[in-house]
Formats: C-alpha cells, sequence, structure tokens
C-alpha cells in the first residue's frame, strides 16, 4: 500500500495510522502494571480496539469519550478476577477531568466509573449521586512543564489537579463526604521531557504519605516526548519506569500492601503511528517566498497553529514512476507550505508566535502528494469544520492493508442539526 494508492482509493486530506507502530509502542510500556491510554490523543474507535487488544486502559475527559471507551469494547468497571499479585483490580476506564459537567456526572453515577477528581468541589458532586465511592486525586504539584506554555499543566499558572497545599484539607472533605481517596495521580505536562517528569516521582511520593494507607494505586500520568525533529531520538523509558517503581517499592514498604503503578501517555502510543496525505493544489511566489499550498489546512492538523509546531514533511511525486525517482530528485528548495483556510495563520512551516517559516523539500509540483508526519496524536481529534471544511477520513493500516474506519464528512454532514 503506497501513497499514491491511498490518495486514489480514500482522497485526500487523509489520516493514515500504522498499526503496527500503536502495537511497538504499547509494547514498549509492558513494564508498568497498567498503561492508561488518553484518548484525546487519537480516540477513533479503531485505535481504541487495537490498543484494548495490547491490555491498554483509557483515560476518558468527557462523557463523549465515556461513551467511545464502551463502543470500542471497554467495560464500565473493574475486572475483579484480573487482579494478580495482590495488585488492587484495574479500572478499565477512569474519567479525568477538573469538573463535571452534569452530563459526565450522570454517566459516571449510573455507569459506575472510576473518577479521578482535579477539583475538591467534584468530592461532594460525586458523594452525593454515588456515596461510599473510591476516587483518585489528581494533584498539582505547584510545578509543571510541556512542550508549549499551553501544554503546561502544572504550577500556579494552571488551572489542573488539587493544589498540593491543599491535600489535608480536601482528605477531610473526603472524610466527611464519606469517599475514600484509593489513587494519586499527578500529570505536569504534554511533550515534556524525562528530567522534569523524574521530579514527578518525588513529588507524588511526599503526597502519597500525606494521603496515608487508603492508596493501592499512583498514576505518573503522562507527557512522554517523542522525537519530531531531525536529531531528536527516543528518551530512556527503561530508567524512567526503574524511577517511579523504585518509589512504588517505597510506598508498599510503608504502607504494607501492594500499590499498582499506572502510566498515562497519549502521544506516546500514536503520535509516531500517524501520517496526513494532502495533495499540493498550487504553487506561488510572494516577492522572495515560494509557498505550496495544499488540500490540508489547521482545520485538518492545528498543531502548527495552535503551538508552532514541527511536523516532518516528506514529498511524493504523482510522476515518480519508482523509489529511485524519489531519491535521484533534483537538490531541495526552501518552501513555506500553506493550506486552502481563509486565514493567514494556515501555515504547517510555522514557528511559535506564528511566524513563517520554511522547509528544505524536493521542488514539487502541482498534483504530487505532501506527507505531513508524526501526526497521529493530537491531529484528527483536534480537526474542525472551521470553512465549512468536511472532517477527513482515517485509515487504518494493518498487514499491508488499508480499513477505513472513518468516513470523510459529507457536506449533508456538515449542517446536519441545522435549520433554516
Ligand atoms: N493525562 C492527562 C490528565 C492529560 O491531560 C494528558 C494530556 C495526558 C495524560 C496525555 O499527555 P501526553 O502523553 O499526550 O503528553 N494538544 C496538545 C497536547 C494537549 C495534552 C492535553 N492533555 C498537543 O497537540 O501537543
Amino acid at each position: 500500500m503506497n501513497v499514491a494508492d491511498l490518495a486514489r482509493e480514500h482522497g485526500t486530506p487523509l489520516y493514515a495510522y500504522d498499526a503496527d507502530m500503536i502495537r511497538q509502542r504499547c509494547r514498549d510500556l509492558a513494564a508498568w502494571d497498567t498503561v492508561r491510554f488518553a484518548q484525546k490523543a487519537c480516540s477513533n474507535l479503531a485505535v481504541l480496539d487495537l490498543i484494548r487488544r495490547e491490555g491498554v486502559v483509557v483515560d476518558a475527559v468527557s462523557t463523549g469519550e465515556i461513551h467511545r471507551a464502551l463502543k470500542a469494547g471497554y467495560s464500565a468497571h473493574a475486572d475483579r478476577a484480573a487482579a494478580a499479585d495482590g495488585l488492587p483490580p484495574v479500572h478499565p476506564i477512569v474519567y479525568t477531568a477538573d469538573i463535571f459537567d452534569r452530563a459526565s456526572l450522570d454517566a459516571v453515577a449510573k455507569l459506575g466509573i472510576h473518577v479521578n477528581c482535579g477539583s475538591a468541589d467534584m468530592i461532594e458532586q460525586l458523594a452525593e449521586r454515588v456515596p461510599g465511592a473510591n476516587i483518585t486525586l489528581r494533584v498539582n504539584p505547584g510545578f509543571g512543564h510541556g512542550h508549549s506554555q499551553k501544554t503546561n499543566t502544572g504550577g500556579e499558572g494552571s488551572k489542573h489537579g488539587i493544589w498540593h497545599e491543599d491535600i489535608p484539607e480536601v482528605l477531610r472533605r473526603a472524610e466527611w463526604a464519606g469517599l475514600s481517596v484509593s489513587g494519586l495521580h499527578m500529570h505536569i505536562g504534554s511533550g515534556t521531557d524525562l528530567e522534569h517528569l523524574a521530579e514527578v516521582a518525588s513529588a507524588l511520593e511526599r503526597v502519597a504519605i500525606e494521603i496515608g494507607r487508603s492508596l493501592t494505586m499512583v498514576s505518573a500520568g503522562g507527557g512522554l516526548p517523542v522525537p519530531y525533529k531531525p536529531g531528536e531520538v527516543h528518551a530512556d523509558l527503561g530508567g524512567y519506569f526503574q524511577l517511579w517503581d523504585g518509589m512504588r517499592k517505597r510506598l508498599e514498604e510503608r504502607f504494607g500492601h501492594r500499590i499498582r503503578l499506572e502510566i498515562e501517555p497519549g502521544r506516546y502510543l500514536t503520535a509516531e503511528s500517524g501520517y496526513v496525505v494532502t495533495e499540493v493544489r498550487a504553487i506561488k511566489r510572494q516577492g522572495s517566498r515560494k509557498y505550496l499550498l495544499v488540500d490540508a489546512g489547521f482545520n485538518t492538523l492545528a498543531r502548527p497553529v495552535l503551538y508552532g509546531s514541527y511536523h516532518p514533511m516528506s514529498l511524493c511525486p504523482a510522476k515518480a514512476e519508482s523509489a529511485a525517482d524519489l531519491v535521484a530528485g533534483a537538490a531541495a528548495e526552501e518552501v513555506a507550505v500553506g493550506g486552502p483556510l481563509c486565514e493567514s495563520g494556515d501555515i504547517f512551516t510555522q514557528t511559535d508566535g506564528g511566524f513563517v517559516a520554511s522547509r528544505a523539500l524536493p521542488p514539487a509540483q502541482v498534483g504530487d502528494l505532501l506527507v505531513i508526519e508524526i501526526a497521529g496524536a493530537y491531529g484528527f481529534v483536534m480537526a474542525s469544520n472551521y470553512n465549512s471544511k468536511p472532517l477527513p477520513a482515517e485509515v487504518l493500516i494493518d498487514g499491508g492493508k488499508a480499513r477505513l474506519v472513518r468516513a470523510r464528512q459529507t457536506p449533508e454532514d456538515l449542517v446536519r442539526g441545522e435549520t433554516v
């Protein structure tokens, strides 16, 4: 299955995911007791189903994500029989948020879904509906880090989590409400690095000791980095696990019972599996700058306009007869790559702050395909209907075959529910 076949069969712009890459990334984390996928990164049902078959459970941040998890075959309740080695049962779906909207409170109460509370007000709201529930607390350790200030979820600048100094008060509130705190979770940001993530283990240990023996699960949250730019490499996950495992063992010794150790990656599991396939539709010069305009825009992939994110790109000439033609092509030239939207920010090659940058690509012609890579996390899920553009199709490539797992929206889909 090559890029031209995919484009011919499914049209462009198109999201394509490599199933084997997702499986490999799930297996990379096998040392952890539980890998919980932050499905906000890529929540297509076929991807969730694949991840479920790898033994990975899910996080849900909304009623919609709970619905997706159930549709993909996850059950709402912990499977008690699955608990081994004295570890507590795994909750297949955990609702993690800083609020309950009314629909999500109804859903977790009705389905009996475990809740990770990011604000203390959630405690009484849950207790009223589910008396005696066990909860996890998401704690903001007072520091955070992310690839962008917009993805830093710790410290005073972040709305996320229960402030670390409020733990005694929050424990009193939980006790008063009749809920017991069985889990502790920290997530300091997305796209951070292992140096910052390592600091979380000791911050979590301090808070765990304050909470005490009711704890049976600790979660390192997500945030694992992936290499996007040339020269970046994968982080040493073995060393990272050792650090957390050591901390968990100290807690087990102190509390006298087993503690389940979770990790909650989003990006790490799916980013590298995903490609956006686009077609070059216009090439022009604006003074000294050359632009390639493709049929995907920030309605398709929003990360560059939101964060100035870098995504690798490769060109697949429409006229290439063989792979050799791709390699033997003329010298690369510097081009800016943009999309079809009526907005200047619709540029894939931009840096943080909206400055247009360029990329070295082989000379392109209208009709060539441009593939935007490492787009499998926070790609399709953040796509929009801006400019009344349909959401793209998604295909899952497995065993050499591409399966359509979400149809491209139609013009009718765009106006569904509207009336004149
Ligand atoms: N757990 C919680 C509670 C989270 O809020 C997130 C991400 C994760 C886990 C997963 O983080 P990851 O392993 O993917 O870094 N749209 C941004 C990323 C936003 C992340 C939001 N929360 C981007 O495109 O970079």
